[in-house]
């Protein structure tokens, strides 16, 4: 059993981007777990709080956490055509130190959401820039941009169209062979 931990880039109680990470964990197969995995209590990454001895108790447990996990799905918007800080805040604390990052070589995969029509593609590549930083091998096709995300969901949160659910099926699909293909190095 392979564990996926889904990272959402938005704090928002209604927000589309965990509406639809719910609804693209449910595309796994029975060989993979997956957890959301919370970032919003995390402060903001501060080096000085990150000495040898004297490291925020917070940045400890979130990278126990996240070193459990065989791979990560990353669903987020974009803010001012960028990856909201809440996300780049978790990556930079999860990737310190650097001999210990926690992120190094573990499979990833990005979605990005919009409610407009750019579908936050300004989000997604410049997430994609970080991982290749932090060492993390991304699902490159298909590219997943979900624009007007709203018409897509109903009044539950559940994706209503099936055409973007046999897309993100495909998605999910792709991400479940880039992980096994991770692991065997082939
Ligand atoms: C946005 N929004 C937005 N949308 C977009 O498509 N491109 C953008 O650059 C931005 N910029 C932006 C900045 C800030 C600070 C906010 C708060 C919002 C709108 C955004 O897509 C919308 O609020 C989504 O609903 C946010 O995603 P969640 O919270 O629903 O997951």
């Amino acid at each position: 059993m392979k564990k996926i931990g889904v990272i959402v880039g938005s704090l928002r109680k209604e927000s589309f981007s965990k509406k639809l990470a719910l609804n693209v964990m449910e595309l796994f197969s029975d060989n993979f777990k997956t957890d959301l995995i919370e970032i919003g209590h995390l402060p903001f990454y501060n080096q000085d709080l990150d000495v040898e001895g004297n490291v925020d108790k917070a940045y400890t447990a979130f990278r126990e956490q996240v070193k459990q996990y065989d791979g990560f799905l990353f669903v987020t918007p974009e803010y001012n055509r960028s990856l909201p800080a809440v996300l780049k805040n978790a990556l930079d604390i999860g990737s310190r130190p650097k001999v210990d990052n926690v992120w190094d070589n573990k499979p990833a995969a990005i979605i990005s959401q919009s409610p407009g029509g750019l579908a936050g593609f300004g989000a997604n590549h410049h997430l994609r820039q970080t991982l290749t930083a932090i060492n993390m091998p991304v699902v490159q096709h298909p590219e997943a941009y979900i624009g007007n995300v709203a018409s897509l969901l109903d009044q539950a949160g559940k994706l209503s169209n099936d055409d973007s659910r046999a897309f993100l099926q495909t998605f999910v699909d792709a991400f479940e062979v880039l992980i096994k293909q991770v692991k065997t190095g082939q």
